[in-house]
């Protein structure tokens, strides 16, 4: 049945006598003038990764049209899920969003469509004690990738953005580094916020992963109105997050590493990791931070001991510890690559969280 257009339907309407004649039609034509009237705020999401903050705030109703990265792997790992000719069952979004692959300093802002928000998980190694501690001055021009973050919200005037990095940030060179970063964004006449919230406290996943949000926004009326979420007990156990049926692959029986960790690693449901010399259990009942050198020899894998023996937890169990949806799919890609992709992520139900809370905003426009 071919269904009226929002011109019909307003015609209609000044005929209440046709109008209800049909309740069939008049379900549908209600239907589609929601639909009409209904138009999602859009995001774009920079060094978007494998798409964990775009799961966010597409689940908080927020539309996805750009995203943005420059390794491959992740785009494999971003387009296996989201476009819909390769996940026909695609439920993360209606429309087909294909990672845009480039480095960011190369792309246009005229190749960058409009937004409502925009929201950028920025590389974090310049900032984060594991790093080199650079920041601004980093070497390898990482800690710059933030002026392009400034270049495109110059020019796409979002009403609202979400940065996250890692905790230190706030710390890095004696909070000179974040001093810059506010000095920035508020002379393009955002006002900003900022919270340090751990994935325990704030997600309800078991993962000690604490992460800075700065929040900008365009009108100063709707920082008044923002809050970030607050805490929330944490349910969900590390048993929630483990596999039943794990490859052989990941265990260390028989590996060379095993009579090193095997006096340490006894108890089940507990986390534990390689450091170099010596194991160190957390004593938290949660996943120690997953971090993007998983990827890089497999050493800081987080190890655990169940009925079969010893062993690194799977990538799809990174993804369990870092709140991504089951049905979120991986690709056959190596092992490596997923370690690093998921532990350069983040924990969606934290993201989503602060999401939900900028769309109260956003839907009381008028304050
Ligand atoms: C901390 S991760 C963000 C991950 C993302 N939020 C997610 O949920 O998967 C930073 C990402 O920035 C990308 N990146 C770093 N420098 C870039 C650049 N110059 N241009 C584009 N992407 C870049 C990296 O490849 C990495 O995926």
């Amino acid at each position: 049945m071919k269904i009226a257009n929002k011109k019909t339907v307003k015609i209609l309407s000044n005929y209440p006598d046709l109008f209800n004649y049909n309740n069939f039609i008049n379900e549908k034509l209600n239907r589609n003038i929601k639909q009409c009237s209904i138009k999602k705020p859009s995001f774009i999401d920079l060094f978007a990764g494998i798409g964990g903050i775009k799961i966010a705030f597409e689940q908080a109703g927020f539309e996805c049209v750009f995203s943005n990265d420059f390794d491959k792997n992740c785009k494999i790992t971003y387009d296996y899920n989201f476009l819909k000719t390769n996940n026909p069952n695609n439920i993360f979004q209606e429309q087909s969003n294909e990672l845009f692959l480039a480095d960011i300093s190369g792309v246009k802002n005229i190749d960058i469509p409009a937004c409502d928000i925009l929201t950028a998980g920025f590389p974090c190694q310049p900032f984060s004690i594991a790093g080199y501690r650079q920041g601004f001055a980093d070497e390898k021009g990482r800690g710059n990738v933030f002026f392009e973050i400034t270049r495109i919200i110059e020019n796409k005037n979002p009403k609202v953005f979400l940065l996250e990095n890692v905790k230190n940030l706030k710390n890095h060179d004696n909070g000179k580094t974040i001093k810059v970063i506010y000095n920035e964004l508020e002379k393009l006449g955002y006002y900003l916020c900022d919270k340090v919230m751990n994935a325990m406290d704030y997600g309800n996943i078991p993962q000690n992963r604490e992460r800075i949000y700065i929040v900008g926004f365009k009108n100063k009326k709707h920082l008044q109105k923002f809050v970030f979420p607050t805490k929330i007990p944490l349910t969900k156990t590390i048993e929630n997050c483990l596999e039943k049926n794990v490859d052989k692959k990941y265990y260390y029986n028989d590996k060379p590493l095993f009579s090193r960790i095997s006096n340490a690693v006894v108890k089940k449901n507990t986390l534990y990791q390689w450091r170099r010399k010596y194991v160190r259990e957390n004593k938290n009942s949660v996943c120690p931070t997953l971090t993007a050198n998983m990827g890089m020899g497999g050493h800081n894998v987080p190890i655990i001991i169940d009925d079969y023996g010893i062993r690194k937890i799977t990538p799809r169990e990174c993804a369990n510890f870092q709140g991504f949806p089951a049905d979120y799919r991986l690709p056959k890609i190596a092992d490596s690559a997923l370690y690093k992709q998921f532990g350069n992520s983040v924990v969606v139900s934290v993201v989503n969280r602060i999401a939900e809370n900028i769309k109260v905003v956003l839907e009381n426009e008028d304050i």
